[in-house]
């Protein structure tokens, strides 16, 4: 990965997306019937009892990437078990020098599939990371970024405390917003040490202001429309 040259987000949008509210009252009331891809569903069956075994302390890094920043959350929390999901098999087999943590788990699924099927298995979540997950900051991209995304309420349903990080402001603000407008707050402010992963790294080496946003949803009721079974596919990720 190049470093230190990275250029700071540019949108033809400069606060929250007009149409956030709408589609945020769309995501929690309508059914979403996309179904499961089987690879995600075989990678979720075969490490069901791992994280049955470990269901009070699971720590999810959604879209880990290359998984260092899941490494890094192993050592942080030893007592739980660290799920680090990406649909990318290419970051994830990076090869590494040292052994992998005992209590970190990499698996490559699709989070549309593997969010669902983690919520509709009855887990929660300890806590929850999305370290950097693409801006789509062009303004009509606005229902590929996760708060304006079909699978929010699965995403937030899972519990625990949230952290998203990015290097673009508009996201965590339109991600608090989505929050507020459940009812859950949200507290804003850069990133002071950064590091925790690749992207992380890359963006602070130019220069960049980063930016995490935290919500405690323990004790938060977020609606989830349904279906509670979904039908699979044999459509794979990428
Ligand atoms: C910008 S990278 C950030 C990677 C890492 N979190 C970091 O901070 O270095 C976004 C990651 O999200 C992953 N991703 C995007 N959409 C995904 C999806 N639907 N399911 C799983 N992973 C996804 C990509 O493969 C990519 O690795």
């Amino acid at each position: 990965m190049n470093q230190g040259n990275s250029r700071t987000v540019s949108s033809n949008q400069t606060g929250v997306h007009p149409d956030l509210s709408v589609l945020l009252e769309r995501h929690c009331t309508k059914p979403w019937r996309r179904p499961v891809a089987r690879h995600s569903l075989e990678i979720f069956e075969q490490v069901l009892p791992q994280l049955q075994q470990a269901a009070d302390g699971l720590i999810l890094d959604a879209g880990c990437g290359t998984g260092d920043s899941s490494r890094h959350l192993a050592g942080q929390y030893p007592d739980s078990l660290i799920v680090a999901v990406d649909q990318s098999g290419h970051r994830l087999q990076r090869q590494r020098s040292l052994p992998e943590p005992d209590n970190l788990l990499l698996l490559r699924a699709d989070l549309q599939d593997f969010w669902r099927l983690l919520h509709d298995g009855g887990f929660r979540l300890q806590r929850h990371f999305l370290f950097y997950p693409n801006p789509w900051p062009k303004k009509r991209h606005i229902q590929r970024r996760w708060h304006g995304h079909p699978v929010l309420p699965w995403l937030l349903a899972l519990g625990g405390v949230l952290e998203v990080r990015s290097n673009w402001l508009v996201y965590v603000e339109e991600f608090a917003f989505v929050l507020n407008k459940l009812g859950v707050e949200a507290c804003k402010e850069p990133v002071q040490a950064p590091g925790v992963s690749p992207f992380e790294r890359k963006y602070a080496l130019s220069g960049q202001t980063l930016y995490r946003l935290q919500a405690d949803l323990r004790a938060a009721a977020i609606p989830v429309p349904g279906p509670r079974v979904f039908p699979v596919a044999d459509h794979t990720t990428g």
